[in-house]
């Protein structure tokens, strides 16, 4: 994997949602080469937090992408102290990101802050789609992902917002069908919807937004099984480099 470090200028950071922030950077460069489902290390400015955060992106333009970060810790809660004009410090695109296919209708399914990949897919996808994107409380990207041409479904936890209850039972209630379904967001989420697909025989991508180390392939931070035809029936591949992105029926869950 190519790591490259660059600059990029903060052109927009701001709260969306509670703790939900949108940044939008400035960098030719990372624009041009980023595909959707790719995301970027982004380095925090502070020495105890030396290790970059994984961000997915959310939306790619010109000159231009997007990200959305929930504040968690502290790299994140730097990140939200960005001021217009800032420069910063981040790789170019990396990863193996969503591969669009044109189906019938594609059914992209999200959680939390495992929704913002999903905008730049549903961008890429000349097909039909249908976003159902699931939150605890407070739901966000609705009207971008509307813009990208989804027809948009949500469920929170809480019942503030759409159907109360998760995605996967909002898809049963709703009774949505695709013929090709893409997802991210919590595991336990992931695992729920690739055995749904798997018992309707249904293809669905999905990206595990794993905890990392180095961002780029370089230590075993990240290792997920994925099945292979070896001793074992598996073998480790990195979610930094062979991922983000892989078949639901590829991966072994129960680990
Ligand atoms: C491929 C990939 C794409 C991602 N895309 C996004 C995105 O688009 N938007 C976004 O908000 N976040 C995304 N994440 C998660 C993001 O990287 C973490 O939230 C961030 O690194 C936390 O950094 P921090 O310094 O704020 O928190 P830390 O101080 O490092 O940790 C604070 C808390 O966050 C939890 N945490 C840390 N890393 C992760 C992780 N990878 N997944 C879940 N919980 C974590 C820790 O367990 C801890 O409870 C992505 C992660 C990966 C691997
Ligand atoms: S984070 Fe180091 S190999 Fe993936």
């Amino acid at each position: 994997m190519c790591k490259k470090i660059v600059k990029g200028r903060v052109l927009q950071n701001i709260e969306i949602a509670t703790d939900v922030y949108r940044m939008v950077i400035e960098n030719k460069e990372i624009a041009t080469l980023a595909s959707c489902g790719q995301f970027v290390n982004v380095y925090p400015k502070r020495s105890h937090t030396l290790l970059p955060r994984p961000i997915s992106i959310c939306e790619i333009a010109r000159d231009t992408i997007t990200l959305v970060y929930g504040v968690l810790g502290a790299g994140t809660k730097e990140f939200a102290s960005y001021k217009v004009g800032t420069s910063i410090k981040l790789s170019t695109a990396v990863g193996t990101g969503f591969k669009p296919q044109d189906t019938e209708m594609a059914v992209l399914v999200g959680g939390g802050i495992g929704v913002p990949p999903l905008v730049e897919l549903a961008k890429q996808l000349t097909c039909p789609k249908i976003a159902v994107i699931g939150f605890r409380d407070e739901p966000f990207l609705k009207a971008e992902l509307e813009k990208a041409g989804a027809k948009v479904y949500i469920a929170t936890e809480s019942g503030k917002e759409g159907f109360k209850g998760n995605v996967l039972e909002l898809i049963k209630e709703e009774g949505i069908q695709g013929d090709y379904f893409y997802s991210c967001g919590p595991k336990v989420m992931l695992k729920a919807l690739a055995d749904y697909c798997s018992e309707k025989n249904i293809p669905i991508q999905i990206s595990l937004e794993e905890r990392m180390g180095c961002g780029y392939g370089a230590c075993v931070g990240c290792v997920c099984k994925i099945k292979a035809s070896t001793e074992t029936g598996y073998e480790h591949k990195k979610v930094c480099k062979d991922g983000p992105v892989f078949l639901g029926s590829e991966v072994i869950w129960n680990d």
